[in-house]
């Protein structure tokens, strides 16, 4: 998508970049207006570097091409949002009024999606004037995200602070896959495995590796937006997920990652396992910290865990999908193959680590999902949002 982010001039003008850099990081294209309070609070210089293109807020500036080149954006935007939007552009858009480039280009965005995520003090949020400009908007069509009750910058707490930018961007993307059609995964219940696990060795010690749970949560993320109810198991991450779509389980060890996905998938029409789940666990757990055990070193015996993938498939009823992960180094897609027969599964989507800027840790990924008919699809190196869309897309 092509968002045009309009910014104007509030305290929450500081967290305007953070919506930018979620909205490019999903893969979209973002222009910034601002105006020129706006600019007092959050510079330039941030939006350019965050959008990735410059920023409009002078009508007749002279880098202009033309006069009338903030008007343009409006043919350009398939979406706009206005984060923060104060009760003074509230009231100009209510009445119709265009001073400066932002006032202007929203007289001539029409007919596209547009969002407002309010932001101001509770007394002038709850003004009856501004509560009938919203009234106004919102029987206009403008999809309204909604501020939060919390603590304010004047020092009092109250209705008024403007949602999340995350909040914001998951609004954005939800309404705008329904509005075009891709919300077709509506109440479909999705289990996904996430993250690493940890094997405890003793009270301080654990196996683990190191998975950061990113492609998981991207996956839990974006099938949320496509209206999917989301089941995340999750082992230890520092990842948060604010989707109200997200049902977040938190587990340690891949025998806890068993129980959890076993008592889920019969709930679900299909699972997602990426998972980093450790083959072996250590056979005791001391309950506390072990000692050195001097210079002839000390050994620790593994006992295998149980393939929660492999189960899975053995579980599957008719109607229900199964989705796994394949890491491999070499003979990749000989070993995918093999897992997918092995573990019954419809599709896998193989990681290799020999692509820079794929696997752990990092922000993108490069995947071929590979079907039972023995299709195959190749993705470019996009990021893992990206390429969460992609799997959805191709395989549910
Ligand atoms: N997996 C799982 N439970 C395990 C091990 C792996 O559910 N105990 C899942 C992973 O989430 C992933 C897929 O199996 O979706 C493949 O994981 P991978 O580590 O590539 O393969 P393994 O089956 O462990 O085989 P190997 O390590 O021998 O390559």
């Amino acid at each position: 998508m092509r968002v045009v982010v309009g910014i104007t001039g509030g305290i929450a003008a500081y967290k305007a970049p953070l919506l930018v850099r979620l909205l490019r990081k999903a893969g979209h294209e973002v222009r910034c207006v601002a105006t020129e309070h706006a600019l007092q609070f959050v510079t330039p210089l941030t939006l350019e570097t965050v959008s990735g293109n410059r920023v409009y807020a002078d009508l007749f500036a002279p880098t202009n091409e033309h006069t009338t080149e903030h008007i343009s954006l409006k043919d350009w935007g398939d979406v706009m949002v206005v984060a923060p939007a104060t009760a003074n552009i509230i009231g100009k858009m209510a009445s119709g009024i265009g001073d400066d480039a932002l006032s202007t280009l929203l007289l001539s965005f029409s007919g596209k999606p547009l969002y407002l995520a309010p932001a101001m003090n509770t007394q002038m949020w709850e003004n009856p004037a501004v509560q009938r400009n919203m009234a106004c908007l919102r029987s206009w069509g403008v999809h309204i995200v909604e501020p939060a009750v919390g603590e304010l910058a004047c020092g009092t707490s109250g209705a008024g602070r403007m949602a999340e930018p995350e909040e914001i961007f998951n609004t954005i993307a939800e309404i705008n896959q329904a509005e075009t059609g891709k919300g077709a995964k509506k109440g479909v219940k999705v289990l996904v495995t996430a993250g690493p696990t940890y094997e405890r060795i003793d009270a301080v010690r654990f196996i683990g590796n190191y998975s950061s749970g990113k492609m998981g949560f991207a996956l839990a993320e974006a099938l949320a937006r496509h209206g999917a109810e989301v089941e995340l198991v999750t082992g230890p991450t520092a990842l948060k997920s604010n989707h109200h779509n997200i049902h977040r389980t938190d587990v340690e060890s891949a025998c806890e990652m068993y129980d959890a996905a076993t008592s889920l998938f019969p709930h679900c029409q299909a699972a997602i396992l990426s998972a980093a789940v450790a083959d072996y666990r250590p056979i005791n757990r001391a309950d506390h910290k072990l000692k050195k055990q001097g210079e002839e070193g000390m050994t620790l015996t593994l006992v295998q865990n149980p393939d929660i993938l492999a189960t899975l498939g053995g579980m599957k009823q008719e109607g229900q999908l199964l989705i796994g992960f394949a890491l491999e180094t070499d003979n990749e897609m000989e070993n995918a193959r093999h897992k997918l027969e092995k573990k019954n599964l419809d599709y896998i989507v193989l990681n290799s680590l020999r692509d820079a800027g794929a696997g752990f840790g990092v922000d993108t990924n490069r995947v071929t999902i590979i079907g039972r008919d023995g299709s195959t699809h190749t993705t470019p190196l996009l990021s893992k949002a990206e390429v969460a869309e992609e799997i959805i897309n191709h395989c549910l």
